[in-house]
This record gives structure tokens, sequence and C-alpha cells, in this order.
């Protein structure tokens, strides 16, 4: 590691780091009926756009030069001494969940760009460029499954793959992606990363814990060592809609009983003593959807994460099975559409984080991430890590998400750090 250039370190504002945060906070906020201000910022919509504009506006002033690739992958690009070096890659999403916090992706967009407006102002000059990416639709929330931007870019699915799936409105993500497009026709299109392009020598990602632990043991700093495995299923039981009046029971092909059936069925199956899997059912849609008509259509979500990727395996592939096996009247289709294996950090990037937060004389621990990430995916095709700053009592995916302007501040000072290190070797 370089030594530590103490003028970066002091460039790095935390006044102008939360104001930015803030700003951006006011695209899609709404407070919830306890008072707390969260967001609520679909990928591609107009809140999206408008976030984006935001930030392009503020890397213009801040002389960094934008492109965006055919995911809407947005970079903001800080120039290396040799251009043609493989950059490194900082950043993360500006989606939110639809009941989101302020703070759940768009922290590590800024982070990266405040990181580099610290690297220009305190002249610390890379050898590498340094890029800040936004990745196109990480949570899922509007689009599912999350993740889309950096899956293409790292090339585990083709571009084209989730074109035809569509939003509540029916509004398919194809058709989404091409108006996002077509409203930044001013920004240079840039090729599809390693599909198209060449890889990035590094990528960090940094980002609020989402978790408890940082908190708990008053770390400063999150040295995130991997993520666990995640895979999303959707399930169709499909019966038979009667007239709830007449129909006998044992004459229904009730979906929403067969739902039941197949719930508790998957409960057994994913039943952990050691508390560490993870299993959630938290969508559900019924068909027709009125008090007084047996459903004839039940479909529900499952995310089912897992550390080791031998369970994750094993017990994912056994829940069509359990499924069938549950049901009594009823027929049921279970589609996976997500499958993102557990991801290991190796020693680069976290060895850089860690060492970086020492300097700096900040509190820190190694822990794995339970949320996914896009970081996850960017594993297979470079030195990959995170950034975890704590954030109020870990949680997240709220409104209530909560996060310090130090605490911010002192995650994107680490950021900096190595951002300016990486890009030197
Ligand atoms: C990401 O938002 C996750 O669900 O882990
Ligand atoms: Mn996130
Ligand atoms: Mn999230
Ligand atoms: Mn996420």
């Amino acid at each position: 590691m370089p030594p530590i250039a103490p003028n970066l370190v002091a460039a790095v504002n935390e006044a102008r780091h939360w104001q930015d945060m803030m700003a951006m906070a006011e695209l899609g906020a709404f407070t919830d009926p306890d008072g707390h201000i969260g967001v609520n910022r679909p990928c591609l919509s107009d809140l999206d756009r408008q976030a984006r504009r935001l930030l392009l506006g503020w890397a213009e002033k801040a002389g960094l030069s934008a492109s965006v690739d055919r995911l809407g992958n947005l970079f903001l690009r800080h120039e290396g001494t040799d251009p043609t070096l493989a950059p490194v890659l900082t950043g993360s999403h500006m989606d939110s969940q639809p009941n989101g916090g302020r703070f759940d992706g768009i922290w590590g967009v800024i982070a990266g760009f405040e990181a580099v407006r610290a690297l220009r102002e305190a002249g610390v000059q890379t050898k590498r460029p340094i890029e800040v990416v936004a990745w196109t639709n990480e949570e899922g929330g509007r689009y599912a499954p999350g993740c889309m931007g950096s899956m293409a870019y790292a090339g585990f699915a083709p571009p084209e793959t989730w074109d035809a799936i569509t939003d509540r409105e029916g509004i398919p993500f194809g058709q989404a992606l091409t108006a996002l497009l077509e409203s930044e026709s001013d920004l240079p299109r840039r090729k599809l990363g390693v599909v198209e392009g060449p890889a990035p020598f590094a990528y960090v990602e940094a980002h609020i814990e989402q978790g408890p632990m940082l908190e708990a043991r008053e770390a400063d700093i999150g040295v995130v060592t991997g993520i666990q495995g995640s895979r999303w299923f959707i399930v169709d039981i499909m019966g038979k809609s009667d007239h709830a009046g007449t129909t006998p029971l044992a004459m229904r092909k009730d979906a929403v009983q067969d739902m039941l059936r197949a719930i508790q069925a998957l409960n057994t199956l994913m039943h952990d003593p050691a508390d560490v899997l993870r299993f959630t059912v938290a969508s559900i849609e019924v068909q027709p959807n009125t008090s007084n008509s047996v459903a004839g259509l039940a479909r529900f979500t499952i995310d089912f994460r897992h550390p080791d990727n031998a369970v994750l395996q094993a017990r994912g592939n056994a829940i069509e099975g359990v499924i069938q096996a549950a049901l009594r009247h009823c027929t049921a289709r279970v589609t996976e559409r997500f499958h993102a294996v557990p991801a290991d950090f190796g020693a680069v990037v976290p060895d850089a984080v860690e060492a970086a937060a020492k300097s700096q004389g900040l509190r820190h621990m190694r822990l794995p991430s339970g949320a996914f990430h896009d970081a996850q995916f960017l594993v297979p095709i470079c030195p990959t890590g995170m950034i975890f700053v704590p954030c109020r009592a870990g949680v997240s995916h709220h409104p209530s998400e909560h996060a310090t302007p130090e605490a911010l501040a002192a995650g994107t000072r680490v950021l900096a750090q190595v951002l300016a290190d990486l890009a030197n070797r």
C-alpha cells in the first residue's frame, strides 16, 4: 500500500457529500405513517432519469466524462495518466425498493463520485482510469430479478434476456430501457462490459451494511469477505375459480388452500436449526381476488439464500418436488428467475480496504454480506470487494433506514484511498 495521501482524505467533504445524498433523496421521497422519510425510485422511471441527470450535472462540473451502455449502466470516468490501462470500477445502484430508504444503493454511487472528486481536488494522479458506475436495476423491485445491469455487463446473461418482462402496469423492460436510452442519446454509447469490451482492473462497491453487526461491534468499516448465494423462484398454483357459496369444499380446486400446503411443506424443507438459511415468501397474488370466489390462481415468490453452495443447490433443487408433493387439488408451475452462487472476494480488494481503514485509524471488521449486490457478478471477471458502513439498528429496505453523515464520510475516505491504491497498481 502506498503511503496515505493526507490531502486526499481531507478532500472528502462530509458536508457536501451529505448534501448530495439528501438532494438525491428528494427524488422519490415519501413520508411513511411513522414519519420516516423513505425513497421510492423505481429503475427506468422518470425519477430514476431525474436522479441520473442530477448526477450527470455534478459529474460535468467535476470534469468527469459520462457514457452509457446498452443496458443503461451509466459510467463517469476520471482519466488516468495511462488511459490505455484497464480502469478501476466503483459504484452501486440508483434504483430503490418500493418502500425503500435513502441510502441503499445510491450511497455507493455518490461515494464513488465524492471519492473521485476528492482525488481530483487533492491533485492525486492515478495511472489507471477510475470509473464510477450506476448499474441498472439492482433491486428487482419494478422488474424482477435484480442485478440485470451487472449480470449483462459480466456476461452472465445475454442483454436481451429480460426485454419481455413486464412491470405491474404491463410495460416491458425492453420498452422502458429504450425510452431511457433515447432520453440519454446525448451521452456517448459504450461497449457492454466484458461481453463487448475488456475487463476492468478491479471493482469496489461501497454500501450500507443493511444488517446490525457493525453497529453492535462499534466498527466504522466493514471489510466485506463475500456474499451468500441467492435463488429466486416464482410459483404459480393453478386451480379453478368457483362460487364460494355454492361449491362444496370437496369439489374445489382452491389455489389458496394448495398454496398454503405448499408453503408449509417448504417451511419444513427450509428448516435450519442453525438459522443460517434464509427463506422468504413475501409477494402473493391471487386471482380473481374477491372474497366470494374460490381462487383459481395463486402466485407467490420465493427468496432463498445460503452461504454454502452445496446447500443452495440441494435445497433449491428440491423446491419443485416438495411443492408438487404438497398439492391436493391443483397443479403448479415453478420458474427460477434468479440464481447467484455464493461469492468469495478473496484477498486483493478486502486487503486493500482493511489496509486503508487501518491507516486512517478506523475501527474495522471482516464480515460477509447477507444481501446480494452487483459486486457478486463482478467476482469472476476481476478482483472485487465491498466496503460497508453501519446503518441504524441494521434496518434497510425500509423508510427508517439511516446512516450518519460521519459514517458515510468515513466509508468514502476509505474508498478514496482504496481507489488511489488500486489505480496505481
Ligand atoms: C438486495 O437488495 C437484496 O435483496 O439482497
Ligand atoms: Mn443495494
Ligand atoms: Mn436493496
Ligand atoms: Mn441490493
